[in-house]
């Protein structure tokens, strides 16, 4: 397993590319089932949660190549229309081709996900969605087991606004008979995009982004190519790292516009930002302001942002509170920030963070994707020498995180800690 070394302290200060968006690829991926054929998805982040979605499609039966941050996908012969828990057990996304491989075989066994380090995270929304259109399910040893005779559009009202529930039904809705209305929808910009290249694969979809969306089921689709959006949660996680090491950076092939609720609050810290189209400067030079955040579903401050601001606010001239809303235990990182020399308690919900002056370096454990993120940020920072274990966990979603923030000048290196931590 790899580690992090970070000699911290130093401010960051350079350019960093912004890579496509892993939340809105994932789905991209699965939504070829829909239609068999070759397509090619363009700026696709290299990472270990794509590559695991790829071992997923080929044992469906899909043909992938990946080179260049371009995938193309050949669904012709896809014919096994399951999804093994060995699979599903490290990548919860895997419950998406649920929806696809019900509207293209009417059938599908998917493992069940389980829990994870954030608590339960049921899937209860994507199986009363499914259920709505006509499919018959059953939980057979740990997997859903699904069977319909055919789709049929329904109005469905998602109790939870569900980023994943929502894709789902989405996907086997652009198949079904008639005309599916999900009310309290997600509209986040990875379901827009999905609805984006559904449509170009022919599909009739109104009302993305808001929160009623309305499909109209076709009986077919066709291949599509599509290129996928930046990450904005990347691009938020390198402006935390430049405002907390008191640096400069720019990130380029962003959309600052999908994520302007982080932009307001780190300017609302003290950040001093110069936003254009696909580009961010930020520049920091005062000291950071205190912010409270409660993350909410999109465009409020995402979950994904929140346990890189606990780090930034550790070294706030000032106590702030920050409360998820969404994932309400997805708080693994605390303690571990709390090794660093940060000042943080927990209480349901919320922590509460007394700013102190400086953070130490110290080894500290990633326990989730996120988690490991606010580590590396706030070790960037920390006096002296940190090492981040487990960053397999980083490795799922930020695409070479230590070469990027090299370029912006930091001190960290990758090593072999060895099988034992
Ligand atoms: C997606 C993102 C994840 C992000 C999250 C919220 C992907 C691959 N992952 O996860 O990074 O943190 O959105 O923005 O895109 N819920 C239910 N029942 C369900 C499904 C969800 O109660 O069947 C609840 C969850 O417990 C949570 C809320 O709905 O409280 C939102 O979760 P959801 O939007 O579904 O998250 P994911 O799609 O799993």
């Amino acid at each position: 397993m790899d580690k992090f070394i970070i000699q911290g302290g130093k401010p960051l200060n350079g350019e960093i590319k912004i890579s496509g968006s892993k939340n809105a690829a994932l789905p991209l991926m699965v939504a070829t089932l829909l239609s068999p054929g070759k397509y090619t998805l363009h700026n696709v982040p290299e990472l270990r949660d794509i590559r695991t979605m790829a071992h997923l499609l080929r044992i469906i039966g899909a043909k992938i190549e990946f080179a260049d941050h371009t995938l193309i996908i050949d669904t012709t012969q896809a014919d096994f229309p399951e999804a093994p828990y060995e699979l599903v057990k490290t990548m919860r996304a895997s419950i998406y081709v649920l929806g696809p491989l019900l509207a293209r075989f009417k059938a599908a066994k998917v493992s069940l996900p389980g829990g994870c380090a954030w608590g339960p995270r049921p899937v209860d929304l994507h199986i009363k969605g499914m259920k709505k259109l006509g499919v018959e399910l059953n939980l057979d040893g740990g997997y859903i087991v699904a069977n319909c005779r055919k789709l049929k559009g329904s109005h469905i009202h998602f109790d939870v606004s569900s980023v994943g529930a929502t894709g789902n039904v989405m996907m086997a809705a652009v198949l079904a008979d008639g005309m599916t209305i999900l009310e309290n929808a997600a509209s986040e910009p990875e379901i827009i995009d999905l609805g984006h290249f559904l449509i170009r694969m022919g599909a009739r979809i109104e009302g993305l982004g808001t929160k009623t969306i309305q499909i109209e089921g076709m009986p077919g689709l066709h291949p599509a190519d599509y290129t996928i959006i930046p990450d904005r949660i990347e691009t938020g996680t390198f402006l935390c790292a430049a405002r907390i090491t008191g640096g400069k950076i720019t990130l380029r092939n962003c959309q600052p516009k999908q994520l302007l609720e982080v932009l307001e609050k780190l300017k609302e810290s003290g950040a001093e930002m110069v936003i254009r189209e696909n580009e961010i400067t930020l520049k920091s030079t005062t000291p950071i302001q205190p912010v409270n955040v409660t993350t909410d579903v999109y465009p409020g401050f995402p979950t994904d942002m929140q346990a890189q601001w606990i780090a930034l606010m550790s070294l706030a001239a000032g106590s702030s509170v920050v409360t998820d809303s969404i994932f309400t235990d997805r708080f693994t990182h605390v303690p571990e920030l709390n090794r660093l020399g940060a000042q943080i308690v927990q209480k349901n919900n919320s922590v509460f963070i007394q700013g102190v002056n400086e953070l130490k370096g110290a080894p500290v454990m990633s326990t989730d994707l996120r988690a490991s993120a606010s580590l590396v940020i706030a070790a960037l920072a920390a006096k002296g020498k940190s090492e981040v274990f487990r960053v397999y966990h980083i490795d799922r979603g930020y695409e070479k995180i230590e070469l990027k923030l090299q370029q912006a000048g930091a001190e960290i290196s990758r090593e072999n800690a060895g099988d034992v931590i």
